[in-house]
């Protein structure tokens, strides 16, 4: 079979097509026809070195959609479509960057769509992630203020749109202040330009201060966002856009407003559960949430889909048909 592999860690082109075996499964873990992957920014950083327990060569990619190939165990029948996330999926072993992959039973998610694929291929991790933060860490209501700190984000932007899908208020921000409509065509009540302190801009629009924050930049933004929320307020930090994983000092009274809530959401195959995959699919399929897909690239261009990433141009999921 084709793979895109990663044949040591450094840039882009490390990533190589290449004609591997077709894997077998084993008891407890399944054979995936894979149709699309989304790229995710954890496997550019695993590409460049940053991910210490990853042996390369490693054909990456923690998501996949696909089709069963092979359950030994019978419980899915070929043909099946099914998405796979994470769960050590191509870290530990082998994942998404392949014509086939074979992971744990547990690890598979079965669904039924008319959905092309490469719009299919954008949603598992994208979906777990926005779900997991808005609804079990934030606990998001209709009526609540949310601010999302890396709004143009593929995660920031479908936050926006699930947000909006609940009934809260949103304010997005982006470094960039071209990219202001853009924001607000996907659903965005105010945006922000963020220049590293947003605080009073954000307190001009809600002198009380927001309910909730979608800490997407990390730690280097933590506290001015701190300072943004109303009295109770909560803060989930989910993503590491700004690259730095500790901070250099944290008073945590002091920097967490009394009473305010500081939380974080990391994700993994146990946070995610068939139904709200499927309800989500076909809100997607309704036209009730339009996903922002960026590019579509080939197997053969793997390379060129993690260059895009790491340019930081891409707006919205960057998405691997194969
Ligand atoms: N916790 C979890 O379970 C989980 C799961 C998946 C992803 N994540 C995390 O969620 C975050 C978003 O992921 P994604 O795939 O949606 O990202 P993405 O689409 O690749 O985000 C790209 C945008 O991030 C902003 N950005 C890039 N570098 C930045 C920097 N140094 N400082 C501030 N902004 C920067 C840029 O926006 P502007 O130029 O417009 O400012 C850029 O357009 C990542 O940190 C990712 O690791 C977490």
């Amino acid at each position: 079979m084709k793979a895109a592999v990663t044949t040591q860690a450094g840039p882009p082109h490390t990533i190589q097509t290449q004609d591997v075996p077709k894997p077998q499964a084993k008891a407890g873990w399944v054979l995936i026809a894979v149709k699309a992957c989304g790229l995710n920014r954890s496997e550019m950083f695993t590409r460049q070195g940053h991910s210490p327990n990853v042996v390369f060569p490693r054909i990456q990619g923690i998501e996949c959609v696909g089709t069963i190939e092979n359950d030994p165990s019978g419980t899915y029948g070929v043909g099946q479509q099914v998405a796979a996330i994470m769960g050590g999926m191509g870290r530990d072993f082998d994942g998404g960057y392949a014509e086939y992959t074979v992971v744990p039973l547990a690890n598979i998610f079965p669904f039924t769509s008319n959905l092309p694929w490469s719009t299919l291929g954008a949603i598992p991790e994208m979906f777990q992630t926005v779900s997991g933060s808005l609804n079990d860490a934030l606990e998001l209501k209709s009526g609540e203020t949310l601010l999302i700190r890396g709004g143009t984000s593929s995660i920031g932007m479908l936050a926006c749109q699930l947000a909006k899908h609940l009934g809260a208020t949103v304010i997005s921000t982006s470094r960039n202040e071209a990219k202001t409509q853009f924001l607000k065509d996907n659903g965005s009540d105010y945006v922000v330009v963020d220049e590293g302190s947003i605080c009073k801009q954000v307190r001009q629009i809600y002198p009380n201060g927001v309910d909730k924050v979608l800490e997407l930049i990390g730690t280097r933004s933590l506290k001015d966002s701190l300072k943004c929320i109303a009295p109770k307020g909560m803060v989930c930090m989910t993503g590491i856009l700004g690259n730095e994983w500790t901070m250099k000092e944290f008073t945590p009274m002091g920097d967490i407003p009394s009473m305010g809530r500081l939380t974080v959401y990391m994700g993994d195959v146990e946070n995610l559960d068939k139904q709200s995959l499927q309800a989500f699919i076909e809100l997607v399929e309704q036209g009730k949430i339009s996903l922002n897909i960026d590019q579509v690239f080939s197997l053969d261009e793997m390379a060129q889909a993690h260059e895009r990433m790491e340019s930081n141009q891409a707006k919205g999921k960057i998405v691997v048909a194969i």
